[in-house]
């Protein structure tokens, strides 16, 4: 499938795309390099006087809350530890592995608590009723109900005059992504849609609308009282963003030709936020959602629209961010509808870009910065962080009078892994500055792509107008100026030579070196050869291979890895890098060259997705996943681990087989985690994707987002046929929810 068409398969991966047809240089031309290389160790960042402030992913009725037992067998009993106790140093995983599960539960260890705080649909205003969950909730309260597939998430502490406390473990706002919907369970039978193909049309608006508000982002506040946490219905900083919140543009596309639509003729804003997967933060206490496949909600019948388009860079453009398709929720189609449906089709309609939404496909794909201290505050989205599949933004060592960098990765197979470096240098006294400090900040700065090279090291291309390639007399595509650059980010990365990587979701950086960490989900377009003009393996990317579920092959990356990089001179400015692998996914029983890590019965996985290192427990990795791959034996899980340093283990060479034909990958692996290093924490209920991961400021409560239980059910008439009933049981309808973990001895998680 392409990525944007409509599938009525639940099977099918929307996030399993790909469309880069570019053929970059391969590090199999390069095997002959050498392997030795020089090992690498800590980066020492943070000096005396300045601050590591590194964190990516955290910083009423609340709906009751539901212990979950923890899974059978039962792990070995957690010893006691004194409370409040301090970290201990060095680090030591102190649970009991969580088998594997097919349940539908919530596992974690024993001595261990996890309860549901905020589910789908929950309201987060004072008189919005309770949830009914049979698709009969009243369409325009929506806004102020809790919206669907949670995902990355973020968890401000609070102080008593409702100002941003990094350290307040017992207050806090709790900001979080909802990237997409599972439409069978939203309304009384699944969507209602007249017609097939592209005449398929929607024709209830008010089951539109419940979409509209279902995705974007929750700012909800949260509290602890006793050892129970709950979300305060009636918060007056409570707030939903969704696709119809306006927003602006800020830094070098805005107000540019690219962005100028009939909503706003000018290009200075926007309508709203879509598919919101993972996030990051701002050191003066803001949030940052990342739109991700935002492209498959557009209509753009590219048969059609393709013949009106009078400059071929735009169809070039389309063709690689995958515009095309009749939007994968109809939004577009809505009878009788109006402009809030019409700005989804993103074709040429009227005589100008001020009179319809050709350009409005180019407002999507941004990092968007939320100031959720200020419910009234616009969101901006910030151009100067490029246009692509964002996954998240992970902010880097903040270090004052150093600038400030974001790690990005381009989640479709073979994209691509960018940072961007702020040309201003961090201020503290900019804490608490809101959106106004993100101008500083994020409007101006370099934008680069990574080269992983196969000697080890690793180059940051600049992405600007004149270099590497990114000029008018490109035989691609003629880049114009700054903006265009920035629109067609992916395109320049491409004329750049950047490394195809096997689908760059979350990056995180360890405060206590620097080093960054990124999950390289899986990759099913990965070849053994790279013949045929296809992708083959490369040092980065070194493996090939089948992992079977039941009969049906699953050939290429299917498991993933967990690549990591460390800038050179501990420097997060540096143009140069040295990176290994420091995870690879797979099957505990597959054969060495697959299960390269040495993965047990205790920690082995798949599809790693999520990804989050402590900032209260330094050191401590916790790892999610998204798997479709390793589910006929466990749904997804969350692991904790305790990782090395980059070039702690050695370079090898992988034998990647496919059927007859043998082929070897040189590469450099981190050493081998053991249960010491990598350990299941918790498996999610059926067909979930656990992500999003958060704690409070104390470390001794656990965030976690349960995203889509039972999505490829299939009957919405028969609840007997839903895969998951998680987490109100019986024979309900599944929701996403998040989940708040916490010792029974209150002491910090995991350790
Ligand atoms: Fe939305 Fe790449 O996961
Ligand atoms: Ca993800
Ligand atoms: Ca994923
Ligand atoms: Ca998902």
């Amino acid at each position: 499938m392409t990525a944007n068409t409509r599938t009525d398969d639940p099977l099918v991966d929307l996030d399993d795309i790909g469309t880069n047809p570019t053929s970059n240089p391969s590090f199999t031309d390069l095997i002959a390099s050498r392997l030795s290389r020089r090992r690498l160790f800590g980066l020492g960042v943070g000096t005396a006087g300045t601050a590591l402030l590194q964190a990516c992913g955290g910083g009423g009725d609340g709906g009751a809350a539901f212990p979950i037992l923890p899974a059978a067998p039962a792990p070995a009993p957690v010893p006691p530890a004194p409370s409040p106790a301090p970290a201990p140093a060095p680090l030591k995983l102190n649970f009991g592995a969580v088998a594997k599960s097919l349940d539908d539960v919530v596992s974690v260890p024993v001595g261990y608590t996890a309860s549901v705080l905020y589910r789908l649909g929950d309201p987060i205003a004072s008189g919005v009723a309770a949830y009914k969950n049979d698709g009969s909730d009243e369409a325009a309260t929506y806004d102020r109900r809790a919206g669907d597939h949670h995902d990355g998430m973020t968890f401000f502490g609070m102080n008593a005059s409702n100002k941003w406390d990094a350290t307040n473990a017992s207050r806090g706002l709790l900001v979080m992504n909802h990237e997409a919907i599972t439409p069978l369970f939203l309304h009384p039978a699944g969507q209602t849609i007249s017609g097939t193909g592209n005449a398929a049309v929607r024709t209830v608006a008010g089951e539109v609308l419940r979409e509209f508000y279902l995705h974007g982002v929750s700012v909800i506040e949260v509290n602890k009282s006793g050892s129970t946490w709950s979300y305060k219905q009636d918060s007056s900083l409570n707030r939903r963003v969704h696709t119809l919140t306006e927003m602006s543009f800020s830094g070098p596309a805005a107000k540019t030709d690219y962005l100028k639509t009939r909503y706003s003729t000018d290009g200075s804003k926007t309508r709203g936020t879509v598919n919101n997967c993972a996030n990051g933060t701002t050191p003066w206490g803001t949030y940052l959602t990342c739109e991700e496949n935002w492209a498959g909600y557009f209509r753009r019948i590219k048969a059609t629209d393709d013949a009106k388009r009078t400059n071929p860079k735009e169809v070039t453009s389309f063709s690689r961010y995958g515009v095309a398709g009749t939007g994968r929720e109809l939004w577009a189609t809505v009878t009788g509808g109006d402009d809030i449906h019409a700005r989804w089709n993103t074709e040429v309609i009227g005589a100008t870009a001020l009179d319809d939404y050709r350009n409005g496909s180019n407002t999507y794909g941004w990092v968007v910065e939320i100031d959720p201290f200020n419910p009234n505050s616009m969101p901006k989205k910030r151009t100067a962080l490029g246009r692509f599949g964002h996954e998240g933004a992970c902010l880097g060592p903040v270090v004052v009078g150093k600038p400030l960098v974001w790690y990005m990765g381009d989640d479709s197979q073979n994209e691509y892994l960018y940072k961007f470096v702020s040309t201003k240098a961090w201020d503290a006294a900019d804490v608490g500055g809101g959106t106004a400090a993100g101008d500083k900040y994020m409007d101006d700065g370099k934008l680069y792509v990574a080269k992983f090279k196969a000697d080890g090291s690793g180059d940051w291309l600049e992405l600007k107008l004149g270099v590497n390639g990114i000029t008018a007399a490109n035989a691609n595509y003629a880049f114009a100026d700054a903006a265009d650059v920035l629109i067609n980010t992916r395109l320049a990365a491409d004329s750049a030579g950047a490394t195809k990587m096997d689908r760059p979701e979350w990056t995180a950086v360890n405060p206590k070196n620097g080093e960054v960490y990124l999950t390289l989900t899986n990759n099913s377009a990965r070849t053994i050869s790279g013949a045929n003009n296809t992708v083959g393996t490369d040092a980065a990317n070194p493996r090939y291979y089948n992992d079977p579920k039941g009969a049906t092959a699953q050939k290429g990356n299917p498991n993933g890895h967990v690549i990591r990089f460390a800038d050179t001179g501990g420097n997060p400015a540096a143009v140069t890098f040295k990176w290994d692998v420091y995870l690879f996914g797979a099957r505990s029983t597959a054969s060495a060259d697959i299960n390269v890590s040495n993965l047990g019965g205790d920690n082995d996985f798949s599809s790693p997705d999520g990804m989050w290192f402590s900032q209260a427990a330094p050191g401590l990795l916790w790892l999610e996943t998204d798997d479709g791959k390793y589910t006929d034996v466990t749904n997804c899980m969350l692991l904790a681990a305790l990782p090395g340093t980059v070039g702690d283990g050695a370079a090898k060479t992988i034998t990647n087989v496919d059927g007859a034909t043998t082929a070897t990958q040189a590469t450099f692996v981190g050493k081998a985690p053991g249960t010491d290093g990598l350990r299941r924490f918790l498996v999610g209920p059926v067909d979930c994707e656990i992500t999003g991961i958060a704690e409070s400021g104390d470390g001794r409560a656990l965030f976690v987002n349960i995203q889509h239980p039972g999505e490829n059910s299939k009957t919405i008439g028969d609840p007997n046929t839903f895969l998951s009933h998680w987490p109100d049981g019986a024979k309900s309808r599944p929701r996403s929810a998040t989940v708040v973990i916490t010792r029974n001895d209150g002491g910090l998680i995991g350790l």
